[in-house]
């Protein structure tokens, strides 16, 4: 009896190693849930902007009123969009109920962004009308805030050197993945950043997902330096490829 003392049986083992298991898997699998969810989010986002970016001719075009492009119409076509790039499961299939309504809440800001700006969408005589993709993101971004922020926030930050407007303004804990890990020669190009932090509404997980400046973003946001682009901002000077900003995804807990 006095040898088998410490021994543990075959259940024993099992069920402690099955604690084991629970306490180390369920605190990661429950940040593996957020970051799908962070990614669905700036997927959604991605597929905006692209659309908002793909409208802008028929946007600036001075001699249309109006366009068609109702925030149904447009809400529809970024669904069409992420369906075609086989991302749009979890629209139909959220994997929880947080998510679900972050989803709801993202597509809704959409639709009412773009239906508040038809008049001037939809302005005869003028042509280029300054509503580009990351103005739309803004104000979408804004309206998410408005309904869910408490729950979450979608923000596009910037290296601090390159912001525009100063609500995209990096926080200190944004500024410091841009610096330490995004700028690090290091870092795999592409890569996101996913930790728990604070954000201004308490404790989060956070996730930012970088982002670089292609040719189609030098219009404005290449060179020459400080050159006024046509939105009326000074160019940076980037090259395709440089750093130009991230989307910084903040879920509550
Ligand atoms: C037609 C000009 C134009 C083009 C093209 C353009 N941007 Fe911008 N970008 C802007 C303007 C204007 C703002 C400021 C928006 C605002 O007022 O909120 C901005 C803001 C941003 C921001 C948010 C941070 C900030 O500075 O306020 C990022 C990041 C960004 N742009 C990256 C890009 C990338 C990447 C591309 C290419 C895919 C791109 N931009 C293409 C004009 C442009």
């Amino acid at each position: 009896m006095l040898i088998q003392r410490g021994v543990l049986s075959g259940f024993q083992v099992f069920g402690r190693l099955l604690v084991l298991f629970l306490l180390i898997s369920s605190p990661l699998s429950a940040n593996e849930h957020s970051l799908d969810t962070a990614l669905v989010l700036a997927d959604i986002l991605r597929a905006a902007r692209s659309e908002i970016a793909s409208q802008q001719p028929t946007i600036n075009n001075d001699l249309i009123g109006d366009k068609g492009l109702s925030g149904e119409v447009i809400q529809q076509r970024v669904i069409a969009r992420l369906q075609e790039a086989g991302k749009a499961e979890r629209l139909s299939n959220p994997a929880n109920d947080v998510e679900a309504q972050l989803i709801e809440a993202q597509l809704q800001s959409i639709l009412e962004i773009i239906d508040e700006n038809q008049p001037l969408i939809n302005k005869e005589g003028i042509g280029f009308k300054g509503f580009v993709p990351a103005v739309f993101a803004q104000l979408t971004n804004e309206r998410f805030g408005e309904k869910v922020g408490t729950i979450a926030e979608i923000k596009v930050t910037a290296p601090i050197e390159l912001v525009r407007n100063r609500k995209a303004r990096p926080d200190k804990w944004e500024r410091n993945v841009i610096e330490t890990r995004f700028k690090s020669e290091t870092w795999s190009k592409g890569q996101l950043y996913s930790d728990e932090a604070e954000g201004k509404n308490g404790s989060a997980f956070r996730v930012m997902v970088p982002e670089y400046y292609g040719d189609a973003c030098l219009a404005c946001h290449g060179g020459p330096k400080g050159e006024v682009d046509v939105t009326g901002y000074p160019k940076e000077g980037g090259q395709a490829g440089d750093l130009g900003g991230s989307i910084s995804i903040t879920l509550y807990k």
